[in-house]
């Protein structure tokens, strides 16, 4: 069975309602990225067939709006009309998939599962799930063996007795299924549960005895958490955080301080960078080698740091570009910026980007010094080799030429500096 094609399906399809927000967990951001595309990713890495998302009519606007020109926009879409629970969401998925081969289920909300567990799950010859082993079960369902270690049933909390809630051995939710006995087994299901839900563990199990599947037992929580409350969540994005920062690291860059660093997914940075505490980098942030970003720095909207440049402590950046050796090492705001090699933008620089209908840019030529306490009015460009004298106020359109001194409010020309 293991060479057949393998489908795979999410399930994304319930309503949220321990999330309390109103809105679909699926696209809580985390560390960047949707919560569901952490999932979905994860399970295009092993997929060789068709990849179905299944929601329900809840969320399903806002989540197709996102999955629309997303990384994920080559998934197709099954409704479930009502959240009967995860057997009934894939019976609903079944009529989007072929007759046979084999099937990877997936559950939308547990984003730190990692696609080589899931290839080693697609391994097994006879179809499996994934088990794992936790300090705290609470909230999963349990399975159930016998003397011989037989799995005998994955039984939900609510169905739980006495002895059966204390086993930690929980279901992750990952499922490799033959798709012809799940047809069989789907058709089969009933509601006779405390939750009285159609529940898709009945049918893994049955297909897994009739198969002689293979449960995979894994040790922890980390990799199968599921979020169901926004508690789950901020434990995820901690999961998630620490392993983005751990391949920083072992990448080569020094980060002081993990547990204050916050580097979401999709930053580029290259060995020899170092990030100093309490630093937030945004998705799509690239930052060069050698360079120096915080304490207390905050980069953003694809802020771009080239080699030997540093932004220091109470400095955010939007969207700006540093050139070579640039350097602003104190309380300052440059968004949506261009800073010219080896420039240095003095303590206080404010690029007043927003004129309160649209964003304009500022530029910065190279060896500009820029004076504490400047403000620049975008659009504005200040020339190669320029100063600003402490506390200058540079209106928007006056451009302050190459090499040339400007002091004041409104910032006025002292004439070319003798420096340049
Ligand atoms: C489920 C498992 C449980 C397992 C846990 C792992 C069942 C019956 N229970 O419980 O054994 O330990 O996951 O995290 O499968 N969904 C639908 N339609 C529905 C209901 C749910 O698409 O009608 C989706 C949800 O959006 C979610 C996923 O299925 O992404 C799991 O549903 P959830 O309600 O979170 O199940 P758990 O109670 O966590
Ligand atoms: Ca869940």
């Amino acid at each position: 069975m293991s060479s057949s094609e393998l489908h795979v399906l999410v399930l994304a399809g319930g309503e949220s309602t321990r999330i309390r927000t109103g809105r679909p967990k699926a696209l809580l951001d985390l560390c960047g990225r949707p919560l569901l595309e952490w999932v979905l990713s994860a399970a295009e890495e092993v997929a060789s067939g068709s990849r179905i998302l299944l929601l329900g009519p809840t969320h399903q606007e806002s989540i197709e709006t996102w999955l629309d020109g997303s990384p994920c926009e080559n998934w197709k879409v099954a409704i479930q009309p009502e959240a009967n629970g995860t057997g009934d969401a894939v019976r609903c998925a079944l009529e989007h998939l072929p007759e046979t081969g084999r099937l990877l289920i997936l559950c939308g909300d547990t984003p730190s599962l990692q696609p080589e567990t899931l290839a080693f799950l697609a391994e097994q010859e006879n179809g499996a799930m994934l088990s794992s082993i936790v300090e705290d079960p609470s909230g999963y369902g349990r399975l159930a063996r016998d003397k011989e270690g037989n799995l005998i049933g994955i039984v939900e909390e609510a169905d739980c007795d006495e002895e059966t809630l204390a086993v930690q051995e929980i279901n992750a939710g990952v499922y490799v299924l033959d798709l012809s006995a799940l047809r069989k087994a789907i058709a089969n299901l009933d509601t006779d549960n405390a939750q009285g839900e159609f529940y898709l563990t009945d049918a893994a199990l049955s297909v897994l005895s009739e198969t002689d599947g293979a449960v995979v037992t894994i040790e922890g929580e980390d990799e199968i958490l599921g979020v169901n409350t926004l508690v789950d969540h901020a434990r995820a994005a901690r999961i998630l955080r620490e392993w983005i920062l751990g391949e920083h690291m072992l990448s080569g860059v020094q980060v002081d301080d993990p547990a204050s660093t916050f580097i979401e997914h999709g930053v580029e940075i290259a060995p020899g960078a170092r990030i100093l505490p309490f630093t937030v980098i945004r998705k799509g942030c690239k930052v060069g080698a050698d360079c120096s970003i915080g304490p207390f720095a905050h980069l953003r909207g694809a802020t771009q740091m080239a080699d030997k440049s540093e932004l220091g402590n109470f400095v955010e950046a939007k969207n700006a570009q540093m050139g070579e050796g640039a350097k602003a090492k104190h309380l300052t705001y440059l968004g949506d910026t261009t800073v010219g090699s080896r420039a240095n933008i003095g303590c206080g620089t404010i690029t007043a980007n927003y004129d309160g209908t649209a964003k304009h840019r500022t530029e910065i030529g190279s060896r500009a010094f820029i004076g504490s306490g400047t403000v620049l009015v975008a659009p504005v460009k200040v020339g190669d080799g320029a100063t600003t004298g402490a506390g200058a106020v540079v209106l928007s359109n006056r451009d302050v030429p190459d090499g040339e001194v400007v002091i004041g409010i409104p910032a006025k020309s002292l004439g070319k500096s003798t420096k340049a």
